[in-house]
């Protein structure tokens, strides 16, 4: 009823674990059997090892979340030696989430990810939080290009794009990443946003910026997967604030053929089974046979 295939992997649901919010799965897994999920995201992995930022890393709004981890991450070798094997375990899609600080770090990484066990590659050029790299790809369409051009080179496998809200043109932005190969689009990844300490008189973060999440950015990630679906030939996965299955069924509504779960999950970890769940019962209830008969109906 929820399962999905997309290119060539059987997804037994349409919800992902998004990057940053599992880890490498181990933690959740000893909350539950994270193998009822469609699949898992993994932390941004980087080439080299990265400590992230320093200070405030998290803070919490009225508005939503912001974060500014800075990629803190254990590098891509250490994540095929020690991590990967673990994942696999999981019975799960396993998406490796590529963050790089220049177009030959992306490469290089790529080309490992791409030798590895790993199903899925989402090319990160989004992340708010990092002075080199990250989102600096993903303002222009034509810097995102480059980078898109040369990591299809080195991948076989599925590459996914994640886009930033922050995008000059969300669609144009998307088209132009399909234009370079990329067999799919995910959207959005954080807001770049800030917030200061009145009595410091300072940001609450070193960065100055940090990327906002959370129920707020979602009627906004909404429209943008809306946009996209519309114009992209490749299927889209639609993340952006989703708490519960109602956000996720909007977003296939709105034309997305997979969805993940991210900030959610700090507030309840059991959100994305609770959403699966949710959503097996909206069908049966709706009388809906396949999840695929609502992908993009709005
Ligand atoms: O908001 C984000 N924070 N998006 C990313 O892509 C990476 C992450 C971080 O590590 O800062």
């Amino acid at each position: 009823m929820l399962e999905i295939t997309l290119w060539g992997k059987k997804f037994k649901n349409p919800v992902i674990a998004a990057s940053g919010t599992f880890g490498f799965g181990r933690e959740y897994n000893e909350l539950y059997d994270v193998s009822v999920l469609g699949g898992i995201a993994t932390k941004g992995l980087t080439l080299k090892k990265r400590e992230g930022n320093e200070g405030e890393r998290c803070y919490e709004t009225a508005g939503g979340m912001l974060n500014s981890v800075g990629l803190q991450n254990p590098g891509i070798d250490y994540f095929i030696e020690n991590e990967l094997t673990f994942m696999k375990s999981l019975n799960t899609v396993i998406i490796a989430n590529l963050s790089g600080g220049s177009i030959e770090e992306y490469v290089k990484g790529a080309e490992k990810l791409d030798k590895s066990d790993v199903d899925i590659i989402e090319l990160n050029i989004s992340c708010p939080n990092v002075k080199e790299g990250g989102m600096n790809f993903g303002i222009k369409s034509k810097v995102a290009r480059e980078v898109v051009r040369e990591v299809r080179k080195v991948v076989e496998k599925p590459l996914v794009v994640k886009l930033s809200p922050n995008a000059e043109d969300i669609v144009d932005m998307a088209v132009s990443c399909v234009e370079e190969g990329a067999d799919g689009i995910s959207l959005v990844n954080t807001f770049k946003a800030m917030a200061i300490d009145i009595y410091k008189r300072k940001p609450v973060f070193k960065n100055v910026f940090a990327g906002l999440s959370g129920p707020s950015i979602k009627p906004i990630a909404l429209r943008m997967v809306y946009e996209v679906s519309k114009a992209v030939d490749v299927p889209v996965i639609g993340l952006g604030g989703i708490r519960d299955y109602k956000d996720a069924i909007e977003f296939m509504m709105a034309g997305a053929s997979l969805v993940q779960v991210g900030t959610a999950n700090f507030i309840n970890p059991f959100a994305c089974i609770e959403i699966v769940k949710g959503m097996e019962n909206f069908l049966k209830v709706q009388g809906i046979n396949s999840i695929g008969e609502i992908i993009g109906i709005v």
